[in-house]
Formats: C-alpha cells, sequence, structure tokens
C-alpha cells in the first residue's frame, strides 16, 4: 500500500500564527479552565515554531484517525496499519501516504505517533527494532506504557511525550493530557503541545499523574455516556420519548458544563442550589447515595486506573 509521497507546505507563518494562538487559547476554553502557557516553553514564540516536518501514526485506528482529523489540513501525514482497505479509506478521506509497514513509517517521519493497542505494543516495538529513533520525537497515546517501555525498546529513543487523548477530538473539544521525556527539548514540548491542542485542551503533567487521567477524561467520554444512558433508559421506562429525553438531557449536560466551568459555585454549592430541602432533587440525591452511586463511580475510577497499570506491566 504506497503511494507516491505528496509534499505538503508546511504551516505559513500565519498558519504557524494561529497554531500558536491556539495554544494559547484552545477552542471552547474559557478562563476558567488552566492556562496552557505552562508547557515549558514559554520562550519559543509564534515566529520560531519550527516544521513539524512529516507526521506519522502507527495504529490508524479511532483516536488516531480523531488526532489526524484535527491536524490533516496543516501537516504532512503518514499512517500505517494492517488492513489495507482501512488504509485505502484513509487516503480518500485526508490525503495522506500509507503504508502497511510500520518500519517504513517510522524511518521516513520526523514525529512518530504510536496509537496500537497497548496489548499490541510489544510486537510492534519488534517491528520497530530496525529503525534508529536518535532524531525523532515519539508520541504515544497507549493507556498504561510508560515512557521508559519506549526509550528501552527502541534503537536510540529518547525524546517521547506519553499523551492521553480522549474522543472529544472528534468535535474538536477533546481534553489532552501529556507527558514529556527528560531528553525532550523546549522545541520538541512545544511541538508536542501545537500538535496536541489542534482541536483540544491540552496540558502537560506529570507522569505519574496520566494513569488517573487515563481513567478520568480518556475514559470519560463512555462513562458520561453511561451514565446519560442509564438517566435516559429510566426517563424512557416513566414514557418519555427518547428524542425529547435525549435533547433535554444534552442541553443539561452542556449547561451545567458551562456553568461550573465559568461561575465560582463549587459541585455542592450548585447541586444546593437545584436540590431544596423537600424537595424532588434532593429525594433523588439521597436515593443515589442509599443505593451506593459515589461508590459505584469510584469503584468504576479505581478499576480504570487499576487495568491502565497493568496494560503498563
Ligand atoms: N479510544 C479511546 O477513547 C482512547 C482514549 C485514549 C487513549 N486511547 C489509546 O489509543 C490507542 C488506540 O486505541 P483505539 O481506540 O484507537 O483503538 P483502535 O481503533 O483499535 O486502533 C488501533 C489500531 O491499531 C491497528 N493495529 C493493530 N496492530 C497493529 C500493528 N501491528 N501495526 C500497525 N497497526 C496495528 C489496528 O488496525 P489494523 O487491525 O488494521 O492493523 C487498529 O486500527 C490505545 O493504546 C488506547 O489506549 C484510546
Amino acid at each position: 500500500m504506497r503511494r507516491a509521497l505528496r509534499r505538503r507546505a508546511y504551516p505559513s507563518a500565519r498558519n504557524r500564527a494561529a497554531h500558536a494562538s491556539t495554544a494559547a487559547s484552545p477552542p471552547g476554553r474559557s478562563s476558567t479552565l488552566p492556562n496552557t502557557t505552562d508547557t515549558g516553553c514559554d520562550d519559543v514564540g509564534a515566529e520560531d515554531l519550527p516544521a513539524m516536518g512529516r507526521i506519522g501514526f502507527i495504529g490508524a485506528g479511532n483516536m488516531a484517525g480523531a488526532i489526524m482529523g484535527c491536524l490533516a489540513k496543516e501537516y504532512e501525514m503518514m499512517a500505517s496499519r494492517r488492513s489495507v482497505n482501512a488504509l485505502r479509506a484513509l487516503e480518500d478521506q485526508y490525503d495522506i501516504t500509507t503504508t502497511t509497514d510500520n518500519a517504513e513509517l517510522a524511518s521516513s517521519c520526523d514525529i512518530v505517533f504510536i496509537c496500537v493497542k497497548p496489548q499490541s505494543a510489544e510486537g510492534l516495538m519488534s517491528e520497530l527494532s530496525g529503525v534508529d529513533f536518535s532524531n525523532k520525537l515519539v508520541i504515544s497515546i497507549l493507556a498504561g506504557k510508560r515512557i521508559s517501555f519506549f526509550t528501552e525498546r527502541l534503537t536510540n529513543c529518547t525524546r517521547v511525550v506519553r499523551a492521553m487523548p480522549n474522543l472529544g477530538l472528534l468535535v474538536e473539544k477533546g481534553a489532552t493530557a501529556y507527558a514529556v521525556s527528560d531528553a525532550c527539548t523546549p522545541e520538541d514540548e512545544y511541538k508536542a503541545h501545537i500538535l496536541l491542542n489542534a482541536g483540544a485542551y491540552a496540558v502537560k503533567v506529570e507522569e505519574d499523574e496520566i494513569d488517573t487521567i487515563t481513567a478520568v477524561s480518556g475514559c470519560g467520554p463512555a462513562f458520561i455516556s453511561y451514565f446519560l444512558k442509564s438517566l435516559e433508559d429510566a426517563a424512557i421506562r416513566h414514557g418519555l420519548g427518547k428524542e425529547i429525553a435525549q435533547k433535554l438531557l444534552f442541553q443539561t449536560v452542556l449547561g451545567t458544563c458551562e456553568y461550573l466551568r465559568t461561575s465560582d459555585l463549587d459541585y455542592d454549592g450548585f447541586i444546593s442550589k437545584v436540590a431544596s430541602k423537600g424537595g424532588a432533587t434532593r429525594a433523588g440525591i439521597d436515593a443515589g447515595k442509599r443505593e451506593g452511586v459515589d461508590e459505584a463511580i469510584s469503584a468504576m475510577v479505581d478499576a480504570a486506573i487499576g487495568r491502565a497499570r497493568e496494560l503498563g506491566k
């Protein structure tokens, strides 16, 4: 599966400036969210933003596709996976080069995103054993796998970013945390931040925080969908139509998040605004507490963290 490589112009000065301003103010982020100028790269101005070179994605599935969708217009990209049909579809969608040969991709890209499932990572490392990574920046999105997993297995690989994105990227409302290896330069960090911040709120964290972040924002879209489905099922059980239930629930989530994000009230303060003594909301929350909703949610997070750690072994 090869096509002649189509050269893409690197981002123009204007686009670079646009990227830099996106980094300072990602889509949908209000001033109450953390400020991502805290990237450790403040000394790199928009005019200094280096060209990214070719960006490769090994394991071009759901999450890689979502990241590629946010980067496709600006960067020269290449993707690999085993399914030739899926690669053809990607070529049509994004005007990119594809291959089924992961080593070929890694050899010919400057930044290599690793996006296979954690269970496939060990096999992939063997496939990449002949590639010299000394001039490459690796960005892994694998749950559980630590930076040292890559530096210990890939030849001359020292510059690694470990990221945990989420599928909010599909609508340019992603949330991505990332940690960097000691060998990453300020320029590497800045490049990673620009790429991960496209279509997302991206923030640099300590690597030890990432398993917890996996359980919160990485798994979060599924957890929140699970909670919404339970609410919707209950509403339908009581005779409400699915369409109206969904519309009201989606708008309720948007309104709640927007309020919490922009006001000074914390969760309990906001709950007490809705749940007055003796009212319907208070009755519902009391029932949730009696039935162990807090414990159940806590167990979900504990289980996800535990599984992420197992996958890292
Ligand atoms: N999904 C999420 O919400 C989410 C969130 C945060 C992080 N992540 C992380 O993102 C990674 C990918 O998850 P995903 O949900 O995108 O999974 P996915 O859709 O299954 O994507 C993984 C892709 O890897 C490809 N693949 C498997 N073995 C390969 C190999 N040896 N060489 C090249 N490609 C290979 C598969 O395609 P072929 O079968 O065609 O090879 C598949 O499309 C995981 O490590 C996960 O921890 C996912």
